[in-house]
């Protein structure tokens, strides 16, 4: 069991600290952890070689096979995807990770979009104008954490039910207690660009995820305590919104740069590296 995040300190184990990014390539940092280490990954991988970071080439099938190893049962992966599109036609390689990490023991447990309400303008030719990614929830057997967002339900629109009886005939005679909110469905909806964080600094990174998206993914799929993992940290949106909902974290990213962006975002100093 970890302590509370109360400050953002390194906590020291045998093997690793937490609560720190990791300066080095991702596959690195995995194989110092034991198997079955991790709650929850939150990530976004570097898109179809879209943006060279600092010219590394992802390599993606070690990556998830070490994910598989490293992520405990009933542990999840958020992994926050689009394609690239070449010569008007898009790569697909979206769906290949997505079957990939089924094909080594992971489950697709949940194909979420992440909806941008206001995407960046582009000409996309002979397409509609492209204003969504994908948020795919992995799972190695069933999730063990699922803690849904909710919205309330308007009472007039919530009554209307009825129950089937044994011989098939609609009761809407039985005592029914109308439920006042239910679970949000899986498409979710954010401001990109400037207004996905506060933070000025983080804009420095050419590609953040909104922290609204790691804040409802990490609320829904991790509890109090648990240790969230970010393979591909970046300016460290997954550590600052893991930090204000108590759990621990753990990053890795390749980009020296990026990690002095993530610690001044998460008020940590740089020698803490
Ligand atoms: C799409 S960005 C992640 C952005 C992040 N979600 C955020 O909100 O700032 C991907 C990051 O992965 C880093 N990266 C690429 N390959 C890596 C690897 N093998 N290990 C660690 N970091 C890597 C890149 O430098 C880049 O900062």
């Amino acid at each position: 069991m970890f302590f509370l995040p109360k400050t953002a300190v390194n906590i020291k184990y045998s093997f690793m600290e937490i609560n720190k990014i990791y300066n080095e390539n991702c596959l690195q940092t995995m194989a110092a952890m034991p198997t079955n280490f991790v709650d929850m990954v939150l990530t976004s991988p570097p898109y179809d070689d879209l943006r060279e970071y600092d010219g590394y080439h992802f390599d993606f099938e070690p990556i998830a096979q070490a994910l598989f190893r490293v992520v405990k049962d009933g542990g999840v992966v958020i992994w926050v995807v689009a394609d690239r599109t070449i010569n008007g036609s898009e790569t697909g390689s979206s769906f290949r990770q997505a079957l990939y990490f089924k094909q080594i023991g992971f489950n697709i447990h949940d194909t979420m979009i992440y909806a941008k309400n206001n995407p960046i303008p582009s000409d996309c030719g002979k397409r509609y104008r492209q204003a969504f990614e994908y948020i795919f929830c992995f799972s190695k057997g069933q999730p063990k954490t699922f803690n849904p967002i909710t919205q309330a339900i308007k009472q007039e629109k919530a009554f209307k039910s009825f129950r089937i009886t044994k011989d098939g005939r609609n009761d809407l005679s039985h005592d029914h207690v109308a439920p006042k909110e239910r679970k949000v469905n899986n498409i979710f909806s954010y401001n990109v660009g400037t207004s996905s964080s506060r933070d000025k600094i983080a804009f420095q990174h050419p590609a953040i995820f909104p922290e609204q998206l790691a804040h409802d993914q990490i609320l829904t799929w991790s509890k109090e305590g648990d240790l969230v993992y970010d393979c591909f940290m970046g300016s460290g949106t997954t550590a600052k919104m893991a930090q204000q909902l108590n759990r621990n974290w753990l990053g890795s990213e390749l980009s020296a740069d990026y990690v002095g962006i993530a610690l001044e975002r998460l008020g940590i100093a740089k020698s803490m590296l």
